[in-house]
């Protein structure tokens, strides 16, 4: 049975979960405050970058399935379903700033004090454990004058999208988390997912918040664990991806997310993991994995400009070339990409800087400005009176690019793998000066 829904939120989770729900039958109102957003959408076009995505927008738009509106109030008005999907940032001090979360919970309480019908409101943002039923609960009530349960239903429906693989990751779940304070919301937002093939998960509001951090958490740390493995490795001339290899072997441990290199960014990983230790500390249990976690990400990125300063010396006046800007390939996302901590340290150095990205360049400029680093579309350009380069973004691009090419264009020879994409020894024998993240001196 189609269903409608309201998604206030249209950012990168509101808008892929919009337009799939669509996408799967149901009649979905997208709701932002951004007037152009709102129309790009009419239009059929999405306002960020993601494979499939507008393909299955312009689909809905044509069958008349989805719209967007800057109206907020009759969206919730018509809907059966009210997904929250606003952002929750990390404040300074790393702790979730829930600002948007209570003001859309404020417009929806007032909202629904007016209408007789039941309705369900789903929290998607990610939220620290305990908002959904503290926080969006007790507002909805207080502005509604109605009881949960009774006037209006209630569920935590977490998200479990990857960048540049949000359609297929929300089309073909591993697992679909409904956190409900009782079996009618649970059923509702269940009657959402029929198509979904993937075990359906029950639990409280919570425990569905919880199991999002949690997830979340566990893989940064896998990622911080390996990166930790691979400095190590340096030191006693082991090639990291020989141990990830031989640990990833174990089913129990599997190698997914074990690639070391400069570190994890992105919108997910680094919020959410400060977000949860800094509430673990406010309750008086500091989750000291997590504390690690986030440490050693600090100063994995750095550990490229080490690398780079053991074969180049001194970096004051040194031209070097940087290799993708975004947090990871296929994504124009810049937010805590490793590409910011690198760049700026070689700067603080006194180097100047040619950086390159296949799309993420615009975003780039926005937060990496100084009269020494220039930003070049062709690899090329980036290359030429370069001393030395460093590869930050995995792009497929980049894994082509062959040594002799980097010979021949480059001044200096030194090529610093900040994501172990490139085969040592064949840059070796090009006669090239290769160090990798996780890759002993012998080794090379
Ligand atoms: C992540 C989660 O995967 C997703 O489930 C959640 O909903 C949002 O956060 P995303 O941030 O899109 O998704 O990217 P992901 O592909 O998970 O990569 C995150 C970061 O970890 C990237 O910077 C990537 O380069 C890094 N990473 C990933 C590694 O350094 N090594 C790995 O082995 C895997």
């Amino acid at each position: 049975m189609p269903k409608k829904v309201a998604m206030i939120g249209t950012g990168y989770v509101g808008l892929v979960t919009g337009v799939c729900f669509a996408s799967k039958g149901h009649d979905v109102t997208c709701v932002d405050v951004i007037p152009e957003k709102v129309e790009q959408i009419n239009e059929g076009k999405t306002p960020i970058f993601e494979p499939g995505l507008e393909e299955l927008l312009l689909n809905a738009r044509k069958e008349g399935r989805l719209e967007a509106t800057l109206d907020v109030a009759s969206a919730i008005k018509k809907a059966e379903l009210i997904f929250i999907a606003v952002p929750t940032p990390s404040k300074e001090d790393g702790s979730i700033d829930l600002s948007f979360i209570e003001e859309v919970s404020h417009t929806i309480g007032k909202t629904i004090r007016e209408v007789t019908d039941k309705k369900t409101v789903v929290v998607k943002s990610t939220v620290i454990p305990g908002t959904t039923e503290k926080v969006v609960g007790r507002i909805i009530e207080e502005e509604s004058g109605k009881k949960r349960g009774i006037g209006f239903g209630l569920a935590m429906n977490p998200e479990f999208l990857k960048e540049g693989k949000a359609v297929e990751d929300f089309l073909d779940p591993d697992r679909i988390v409904i956190g409900a304070i009782d079996s009618e919301s649970f059923n509702e937002v269940k009657a959402l997912y029929e198509w979904a093939e993937a075990p359906i998960l029950e639990t409280s509001p919570t425990t569905a918040e919880l199991i999002k951090y949690a997830a979340n958490s566990f893989l940064a740390m896998k990622i911080s664990f390996i990166n930790e493995i691979a400095n190590y490795c340096e030191l006693l001339d082991v090639d990291v991806k020989d141990v990830a290899q031989g640990i990833g072997l174990d089913e129990r441990i599997s190698p997914k997310f074990l690639r070391a290199g400069a570190g994890f960014g992105g919108s997910c990983f680094p919020k959410d993991v400060a977000a949860l230790y800094s509430h673990s500390k406010q309750l008086g249990r500091e989750l000291i994995l997590l504390r690690s976690t986030l440490e050693v990400n600090k100063q994995q990125p750095l550990r490229t400009v080490e690398l780079l300063r053991e074969e180049v010396g001194d970096l004051s006046g040194k031209t070097i070339a940087i290799l993708g800007l975004a947090f990871k390939p296929d994504t124009d996302d810049m937010r805590e990409a490793a590409s910011i901590p690198i760049i700026e340290q070689l700067i603080k150095e006194g180097a100047r800087v040619k950086a390159t990205d296949p799309i993420a360049i615009p975003n780039a400029k926005k937060i990496l400005s100084h009269p020494n680093i220039n930003y070049y579309d062709k690899i090329n350009d980036v290359l030429k009176e370069a001393d030395a380069l460093i590869l930050v973004t995995e792009w497929d691009e980049y894994r082509q690019l062959s040594p002799s090419d980097l010979k021949s264009l480059m001044k200096g020879d030194v090529v610093i793998d900040g994501r172990r994409i490139w085969n040592p020894e064949l840059f070796h024998k090009h006669g090239l000066r290769y160090r990798g993240i996780g890759l002993g001196k012998k080794k090379n």
